[in-house]
């Protein structure tokens, strides 16, 4: 049976993950601040908030098929209001917590032999959108790590990364708190639509199962072709 750990589980696209990824039979270990209530014998939690304590890996099973980093922030302003403790904890949460989460995971990543791990990055990326200097910056570097760790971890283990677009969970709530911003929102997008959590976490099961075994290292786009399409 596979198993995964799913850091940021409980809400979210990290839920979806989890949900899917239960469903095609796999055991989930998933590590947040607040416990979910899933039922069920192949699911665990460990409660923990990532930037403030580190994951301790001999709380991990002795191997682990693949790892997702679900936390991450949508701070969006202009250049003249950003500051540096905003910045840096844009940088911690993103970047430096998605690496210590991996370094703990990697010893039970390594035992598997074809391991997975999926990063998050956002359409924000690879197209520039005004008040996301901050945003863009550190999702950015998820995208050059992804492609430095895919080198360096080659071939036990591959490093991809999903760039969604703006997708309905918790953290873009504030965005689509009416049907009028949801229809503005959707209205911006060449399929005319917002995402959904099963969107996003199709790809990233996708990517952790043996059905992509011959893709690392890259950034693929969910995003109802914002990225490549002019609308
Ligand atoms: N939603 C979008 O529109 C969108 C667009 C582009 C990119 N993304 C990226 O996609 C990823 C997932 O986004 P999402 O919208 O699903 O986020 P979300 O709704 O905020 O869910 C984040 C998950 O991470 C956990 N988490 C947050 N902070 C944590 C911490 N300090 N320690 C441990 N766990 C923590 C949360 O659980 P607890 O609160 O229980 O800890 C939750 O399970 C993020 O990296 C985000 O930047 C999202």
């Amino acid at each position: 049976m596979s198993r995964y750990l799913i850091v940021g589980g409980s809400h979210g696209i990290g839920a979806g993950v989890v949900d899917q990824l239960l469903a095609s039979g796999s055991e989930v270990v998933n590590v947040s601040r607040t416990p979910s209530h899933v039922d069920d014998v192949r699911y665990s939690h460990l409660t923990l908030d990532v930037t403030t304590t580190q994951l301790d890996a001999t709380q991990l099973p002795d191997q682990l098929d693949g790892f997702v980093y679900c936390p991450g922030s949508i701070n969006l302003g202009p250049i003249r209001q950003l500051n540096r403790d905003a910045m840096l904890q844009d940088y911690h949460l993103n970047v430096v917590a998605a690496i210590e989460c991996l370094q703990a995971a990697l010893p039970s990543l390594r035992l598997s032999g074809n391991a997975s791990v999926v990063f998050f990055s956002t359409v924000a990326v690879g197209q520039g959108m005004t008040m996301h200097a901050s945003v863009s910056a550190v999702k950015g570097a998820i995208e050059g790590l992804t492609r430095s760790l895919a080198a360096e971890l080659a071939p036990k283990l591959r490093i991809n990364c999903v760039a969604p677009g703006l997708t309905e969970t918790p953290l873009s709530e504030r965005f689509l708190s009416s049907d009028q911003k949801k229809s503005a929102m959707a209205e911006k997008h060449p399929l005319k639509r917002v995402g959904t959590v099963q969107d996003i976490a199709a790809m990233v099961t996708f990517l952790l199962k043996p059905e992509s075994s011959w893709i690392t290292g890259q950034v693929i786009g969910v995003d109802g072709g914002m990225s490549a399409i002019r609308g």
